[in-house]
């Protein structure tokens, strides 16, 4: 099976705190949302892509200011139109465990929005295209 990949890292800034000095959810949030676009738009080679669903999300720790994190995304499952992803956010240095998302469910769309399908049905690396 493959492996998911951390590629993103972020440095806990002062304007990513909630008013209790820990990181705000809702920037985290943000944060994995874009990484789960590109990674989307990266397999399914369209930049049309839309958030359609996100599942419980289990918030475990919560990082402080200057903590570096990972963001970690990988397919889970290649639908008609839709791409699934599941989601991990770790310390950086320590590996604690900072917050699971099961299910991230991205749509493929055409020009005007409209569902579109993929024809991908597993994930492919960049570098094996070229
Ligand atoms: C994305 C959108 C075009 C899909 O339209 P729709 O009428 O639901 O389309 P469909 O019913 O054909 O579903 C499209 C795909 O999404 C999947 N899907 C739909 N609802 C889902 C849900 N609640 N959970 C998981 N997957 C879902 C379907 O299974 C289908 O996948 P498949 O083709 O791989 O089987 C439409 O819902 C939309 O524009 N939503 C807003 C998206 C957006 O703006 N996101 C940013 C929010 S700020």
């Amino acid at each position: 099976m493959t492996q998911m990949n951390f590629h993103t890292r972020k440095w806990v800034k002062p304007e990513d705190l909630n008013p209790n000095h820990s990181l705000f959810g809702g920037r985290l949030l943000q944060w994995i949302d874009e990484e789960a676009a590109l990674y989307a738009i990266v397999q399914l080679e369209n930049r049309h892509i839309v958030t359609k669903f996100i599942s419980e999300i289990n918030f475990i720790s919560s990082p402080r200011q200057g903590d570096i994190i990972e963001i970690g995304i990988i397919a889970t499952d290649f639908g008609r139109t839709s791409l699934t992803m599941c989601c991990e956010v770790r310390n950086k240095l320590t590996r604690q465990p900072i917050l699971t998302i099961e299910k991230i469910v991205f749509v493929n769309l055409d020009e005007e929005g409209k569902p579109l399908p993929h024809g991908k049905t597993q994930i492919t690396y960049v570098k094996d295209r070229l």
